[in-house]
């Protein structure tokens, strides 16, 4: 019946806390302006006391932000808590590469399925049909109650039995939009975002089945698959950023960038291609992925945006 959202506190413009704008309004002000909240969505920038009674957690906030959160969650949830992640992102520790939901099981000591999807926030907002995958390991129910809770006519849910696969699919479609934005700021046109999208699919599925080979061909052909590669690749604000950096020649940084252009919002792909990068690094992969490890050192100025479509497939590649 009641909604606790976390909200991470801030000043609005008009002297105002967003978390009072928010339940004052039943509107985001700030980050989703003009889309009228239920009422019963209470926002609270206090993180005890938002978990406090909650039975199903949802995360979803830019990736970087994950892991601290989790910490100050530990021992604060109610025994039987279950979550789903809605994160696109990954963290990289000393030991490997560690997806966002394993890094909250681990931490927190709950299951945690993860929701993706070709779902771009502000259509979703206004109610406009798509549809998501649900990615699970093992708890199928678990799994079917989250697709309950998520499903409307405009909201079509399947689930996954491929935790990895969805949730890599998330995160990896990030660091292929900021190549297809950079195509874009170079004017290519569709023949060669087509291309970059493709190579950055085949990339996106063989990267995760070298990490985890459990993961599923068909993970790909879901909504969190192809169907999301396509609209951020088209409509998201990865793309839209790198765009811009290429029509700058690369001389404003994507930090600078994102903040002039996003007010606030924060991009996933420029981290993630750095994330991706010291994996592809740690194996000595990056002959293997040209189009994932291109555009990390576009991202960090090691190369132009040019780049994006100079290298050459290794031998036996297609
Ligand atoms: P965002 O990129 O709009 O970032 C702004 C949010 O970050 C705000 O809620 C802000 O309060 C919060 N924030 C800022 N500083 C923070 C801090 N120090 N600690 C915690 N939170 C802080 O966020 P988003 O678009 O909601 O993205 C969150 C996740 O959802 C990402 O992994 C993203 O890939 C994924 N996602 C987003 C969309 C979309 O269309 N926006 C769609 C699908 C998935
Ligand atoms: P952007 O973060 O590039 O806007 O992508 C949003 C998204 O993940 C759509 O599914």
């Amino acid at each position: 019946d009641e909604v606790r959202m976390w909200v991470f506190e801030e000043t609005l413009p008009t002297g105002e806390k967003l978390s009072e704008s928010i339940n004052q309004a039943h509107e985001n002000c700030k980050y989703l302006p003009g889309i009228k909240l239920g009422t019963n969505v209470i926002a609270d920038p206090d993180l005890e006391s938002a978990v406090k009674d909650a039975d199903m957690l949802v995360f979803v906030t830019p990736h970087q932000f994950v892991e601290g959160i989790c910490k100050k969650l530990v021992g604060k949830l109610r025994p039987g808590v279950e979550a789903i992640s809605l994160i696109k992102g990954m963290e990289v520790k000393m030991e490997g590469p560690c997806m966002i939901s394993k890094l909250i099981t681990d931490t927190l000591g709950i299951n945690c399925c993860v929701l993706m999807g070709a779902n771009i926030a502000n259509e979703i907002a206004v109610e406009k049909f798509s549809e998501a995958t649900i990615g699970y390991r093992e708890d199928k129910e678990a799994a079917n109650r989250w697709a309950k809770l998520f499903t409307t006519p405009y909201f079509l849910v399947a689930i996954v039995e491929d935790i990895e696969g969805v949730e890599l699919c998330g995160t990896l479609k990030n660091v292929v939009a900021i190549a297809a934005g950079l195509v874009d700021g170079l004017d290519m046109g569709n023949n060669t975002k087509a291309a970059i999208m493709r190579i950055g699919l085949r990339e996106m599925r063989a990267f995760s089945k070298l990490l985890f080979p459990s993961v599923r061909d068909n993970t790909f052909f879901e909504s969190c698959g192809v169907a999301d590669l396509i609209t951020t690749c088209l409509g998201g604000r990865n793309r839209r950023v790198a765009e811009a950096f290429a029509r700058n020649g690369g001389k404003r940084s994507f930090d600078e960038l994102e903040a002039e252009m996003l007010h606030g919002q924060k991009l996933q792909g420029v981290s993630t291609a750095r994330e991706v990068y010291e994996v592809l690094t740690y194996h000595g992969w990056q002959e293997l992925f040209p189009l994932l490890s291109t555009v990390h050192e576009i991202c960090i100025g090691q190369l132009p945006p040019t780049s994006i479509v100079e290298y050459r497939l290794a031998e036996g590649q297609s």
